[in-house]
C-alpha cells in the first residue's frame, strides 16, 4: 500500500510555508528532496565516523571504509551490475560522462569516427562530446525528434554506420520527460559495433534499471535526483570496457605504486577514485537506495503515473498552454508555455503561491531551439506529491494568466 502521509512525513523540508502559503515542492527533475533517513545517514556519518577511506587503520577509518563500501555494494545490487569492481563514484553524472568522453573517448575515438547522440540530450551529453569530436577530428551526429519529443528512430537507424563509435542517449529526458528504448537502441547499436552510454540521470529514481539487461556499455546517474546527496553520483561500466581505459585524474587512492619513473595504477573501481572521495555523500546515497526499495519500482511508477495523468489531464483543458513533451512513453514531467507569459515570469508568480518549479532550458537548449521557445516552465513530480498540490500549479497558474491579461 503507497502512504503518502508516510511518505511526505519522510522529508522534514516539505513541512514548512513559502509566503505563507504551504510549500509544493513541484521542481524533483532538478532535484529531490531528501528523506530523514539520509540527512541521518550523513549526519551519523560526520558525528561519529569521519575520517579518510581505504587508508587509515584506526577505528574511525575502518568504519568509514566499511560503509564506504557498504554503499558501493548497495548499489552495484540495486543496478545488477555484475561486480562492485564496476561501480565508480564521480561527482555526479556530468563527471561520469566527462570520465568517459576523456578516458575511452580519448583512447578510442580518432579523426573521421563518429559520436551518435540525441537532439533531446542534457548539456551534459553533449558538450563533452563536442569537445573530444573538436580535438580529435571526429563528427557529433544527432538523432532529431518529432514533434511529440520523441526520437525518431528510422533516423536514428540510418545515422548509426561503421563509422559510429560511440551512441550517447539518455533514458529519460530531464527536458521533456520521454523515456526513450535505449534497450533496442543498444542492441542495434552494438549490432553496428558501436559502444553506448545511458544517461540516467533523470531516470534513475523513475524506473528499474538492470544494466546487465540492457547491456549499457556505461550508465550514470546523479545521487540528488534519486534523494540522496549532492556532489555524488556513479558510473556503472562494463569490466572488460573499464580495464583498457587509461585512468581519468591522477592521485592517491588510483594508484599501487610510485616512482618518480614510474606508477602503477590500483584495481577497479579504485583506479578512476583520485583523491579523497565524497565520502558522506556515498554513504547518503546508498541510504537512499535503501530508501526506494524500500518503497519499490512497481509502487513509484504506478504513483507518479497517477500523478503524471492527473496534471496532463489538467493542462489539456487549460487555455493558452501548450505542452512541450507529449510524448507517448514519458514520465512525470510537465513542460509548457503559457500564451503571454514569459516561463521566468510565471516561475516568480507561481513562487509567490508557494510553488517551486523550473523555468529555463532545463540544460537542454537544443531541445528549446527545436520547439522555437525561449524557455519553458517545468513541474516535475515525485512519490512524495499530492494531487492537492498539482492544483494548487494551476490555481497559481492562473492567477499569472490574470496579472498579464
Ligand atoms: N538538469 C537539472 C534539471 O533538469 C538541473 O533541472
Amino acid at each position: 500500500m503507497f502512504d503518502i502521509e508516510k511518505i511526505r512525513g519522510d522529508f522534514p523540508i516539505l513541512k514548512q510555508e513559502i509566503y505563507g502559503k504551504p510549500l509544493a515542492y513541484l521542481d524533483n527533475a532538478a532535484t529531490t528532496q531528501k528523506p530523514q533517513c539520509v540527512i541521518d545517514a550523513v549526519t551519523c556519518y560526520y558525528e561519529h565516523d569521519n575520517a579518510n577511506v581505504h587508508r587509515g587503520v584506526h577505528a574511525l577509518s575502518e568504519r568509514a571504509t566499511a560503509d564506504y563500501e557498504a554503499a558501493r555494494k548497495k548499489i552495484a545490487f540495486f543496478f545488477n551490475a555484475r561486480s562492485e569492481r564496476e561501480v565508480i563514484f564521480t561527482r555526479g553524472a556530468t563527471e561520469a560522462i566527462n570520465l568517459i568522453a576523456s578516458s575511452w573517448g580519448g583512447a578510442h575515438i580518432k579523426a573521421g569516427d563518429e559520436v551518435l547522440i540525441t537532439h533531446m540530450e542534457h548539456h551534459s551529453n553533449i558538450v563533452p562530446w563536442q569537445m573530444l569530436c573538436e580535438r580529435v577530428g571526429a563528427t557529433l551526429k544527432v538523432v532529431p525528434i518529432n514533434d511529440r519529443g520523441e526520437l525518431i528512430m528510422d533516423e536514428f537507424d540510418a545515422l548509426l554506420s561503421e563509422r559510429t563509435r560511440l551512441v550517447g542517449v539518455v533514458h529519460m529526458s530531464n527536458a521533456l520527460g520521454t523515456i526513450n528504448p535505449v534497450k533496442s537502441m543498444i542492441e542495434k547499436a552494438h549490432a553496428a559495433g558501436a559502444a553506448v552510454l545511458v544517461d540516467g540521470a533523470q531516470a534513475a529514481s523513475h524506473l528499474l534499471v538492470d544494466v546487465q539487461s540492457l547491456d549499457a556499455d556505461f550508465y550514470v546517474t546523479s545521487a540528488h535526483k534519486m534523494y540522496g546527496p549532492t556532489g555524488v553520483g556513479v558510473l556503472i561500466g562494463r569490466e572488460q570496457i573499464l580495464e583498457t581505459m587509461p585512468p581519468y585524474q591522477g592521485g592517491c587512492d588510483m594508484i599501487s605504486m610510485v616512482t618518480f619513473e614510474k606508477t602503477e595504477y590500483n584495481d577497479l573501481p579504485y583506479k578512476f577514485e583520485a583523491g579523497t572521495p565524497h565520502i558522506a555523500g556515498v554513504i547518503g546515497f546508498g541510504k537512499a537506495i535503501e530508501y526506494i526499495q524500500g518503497i519499490g519500482f512497481d509502487a513509484i511508477g504506478q504513483r507518479e503515473k497517477e500523478l503524471l495523468d492527473y496534471a496532463t489531464a489538467k493542462a489539456e483543458v487549460f487555455d493558452g498552454l501548450r505542452q512541450i513533451g507529449t510524448a507517448k512513453e514519458k514520465a512525470c514531467v510537465l513542460s509548457f508555455v503559457l500564451d503571454s507569459v514569459h516561463p521566468h515570469d510565471l516561475g516568480t508568480i507561481v513562487d509567490r503561491e508557494g510553488v517551486a518549479i523550473r523555468a529555463g532550458h532545463h540544460c537542454a537548449m537544443p531541445v528549446m531551439q527545436f520547439f522555437k521557445v525561449p524557455a519553458t516552465a517545468r513541474a516535475s513530480f515525485s512519490i512524495y506529491n499530492t494531487e492537492a498540490e498539482v492544483d494548487m500549479l494551476f490555481a497559481a497558474l492562473k492567477k499569472a494568466q490574470a496579472i498579464f491579461a
